[in-house]
């Protein structure tokens, strides 16, 4: 039996369990767990380590999450088998049918009664009159050059918060020059396609993916290689054989399939991008809001080889409303940014970003994600209770966990049209997911897509009420 010995200190400000999750991960890491070897029961452990099965519990669900260990069914937990370039020191750094575009949007109707739409967000919690407030106060006369053209990679004080954020919240090791601020991920994407179109021939993309990007790719001369994506991400044999030189993937929240990016495919996706001097284009767009573990370290944070290029957006914790989003730039592209080798000026209205920084200086931004993860958290909660009180256990719940939306498969013989016909027809708007797939081997069958970001937890557990009836109609 594998003995581990971790030194906790309790009087530590760290929590127990995150001392044990870094301890567990640190051996794993060092090769000191080695691949395949079984973890002790919770019990076990606690009672070896003279703490409450708590600790012990979360550390394991954590170290689950990221892919550190697999669980085998009657077994217990193993450790999972990793691929760590030498120069990567893991642990140190983890302390810190409708119209295909814009199927997510939800597009209210008389009829329409619960929307789970992708794009919603919760629009009653937002800081109405701390915003008011703040945006008044950057159109004072005295702030006359709000009016004018801002600097053009986006507000140099901004920067230097969303690093720190990023830092604190996602573990990106930027300084605020490498960020270029841009007016949503499309904006930002695009900006980016530029800098890299000459070098950049072939693009490895996630098989599936969100339908601005596609459309985007499009619009480039890129030869374009579909990734298969699989249960812990895409699949790291497809981006090897790809010959590639960027790969676009998802790895929090993959959209719209929702699976992580386990952290041993990870450290095998860096490898890969070190070797082949490749990028990787980390779109973390709700990486932000994970539930019931701790947010999964960006790829950005685990990059010692300057290969990958983070992307982000305000869109999930402000609001789409706002048009803000931002790029971290390897060095070497930061170059050919200030040489401008784009054809761009700052889209974001400076206006909006000043306010954005009044928000964060003050701690409201803090205060108010705080207040955000907590309340998405409980819709998530809502929509899985729901989802497994209503429908019966053969359905398929894909993608909790984390972010604002979670794709169901009901299994009831209805294909994915019928089913978004069925949901409509009782008042209910879910959404078709095979308009992502890039091409129709890629899809999956009979599944529909549930935003839950937009809707109260009363109209998520009415709205999962109607579609559970609904799609018991055709039995
Ligand atoms: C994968 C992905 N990235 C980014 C976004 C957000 O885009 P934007 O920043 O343009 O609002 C979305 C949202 O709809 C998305 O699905």
């Amino acid at each position: 039996m594998l003995q581990l010995t971790p030194k906790l200190d309790e009087r530590s400000k760290e929590a127990l369990y995150h001392q044990l999750y870094r301890y567990i991960q640190g051996e794993m890491i060092a090769g000191r767990i080695p691949a395949y070897a079984r973890l002790p029961s919770i019990r076990r452990l606690a009672e070896a380590l003279g703490v409450s099965r708590t600790p012990v519990a979360l550390a394991y669900d954590q170290l689950l999450a990221e892919g550190y260990v697999i669980s085998k069914p009657r077994s217990g937990l193993f450790a999972a088998e990793l691929e760590i370039s030498n120069r990567t020191q893991v642990s140190e750094r983890t302390s810190a049918t409708p119209s295909p575009s814009r199927a997510y949007h939800a597009s209210p109707t008389e009829t329409v009664r619960y929307d789970f739409g992708y794009g919603s967000i919760d629009v009653h919690h937002f800081p109405w009159t701390k915003w008011r407030r703040l945006v008044n106060q950057c159109l004072l006369p005295e702030n006359n050059r709000m009016l004018l053209y801002g600097d053009w990679q986006g507000e140099a004080e901004l920067r230097r918060h969303i690093a720190e954020y990023l830092h604190q919240t996602r573990g990106v090791r930027c300084t605020p020059d490498q960020i270029v601020i841009g007016a949503g991920t499309y904006h930002s994407l695009d900006l980016l396609f530029q800098l890299i179109k000459r070098e950049v021939t072939t693009l490895a993309i996630e098989a599936a993916v969100n339908d601005g990007v596609k459309s985007l790719v499009e619009q480039y001369p890129f030869t374009c290689i579909p990734i298969g994506l699989e249960e812990d991400g895409i699949s790291i044999h497809d981006v090897i054989h790809s010959t590639a030189g960027a790969v676009y993937v998802t790895p929090s929240h993959q959209f719209p399939f929702g699976m992580t990016l386990s952290i041993g495919k990870r450290m095998k996706l860096l490898k890969w991008a070190t070797e082949h001097s490749a990028y990787i284009i980390e779109n973390d767009y709700d990486g932000e809001f994970r539930y019931g573990t701790r947010p999964i370290p960006s790829l950005q944070s685990l990059d010692e080889s300057d290969r990958v290029i983070y992307l982000g957006t305000f869109s999930r914790a402000l609001g789409p409303a706002f048009r803000l989003s931002y790029l971290v730039l390897p060095p070497s592209l930061l170059d050919r940014f200030w040489k401008k080798q784009h054809s761009y000026d700052q889209l974001a209205s400076p206006i909006l970003q000043k306010a954005l920084l009044l928000f964060m200086q003050s701690g409201d931004f803090d205060r108010h994600m705080r207040k955000m993860r907590t309340l998405y958290h409980r819709k998530h909660d809502a929509l899985l209770e729901a989802l497994t009180t209503h429908f019966p256990s053969s359905a398929n719940v894909i993608g909790a966990g984390s972010g604002l939306h979670v794709l169901l498969q009901p299994g009831n013989g209805m294909d994915e049209a019928e089913l978004v016909r069925a949901a409509e027809h009782v008042g209910v708007k879910v959404y078709p997911t095979s308009v992502y797939a890039l091409s129709s081997e890629w899809a999956l069958p009979a599944t529909v897509l549930l935003g839950f970001g937009g809707l109260a937890e009363t109209e998520i557990r009415a709205g999962v009420g109607l579609l559970a009836e609904a799609f018991r109609g055709s039995d």
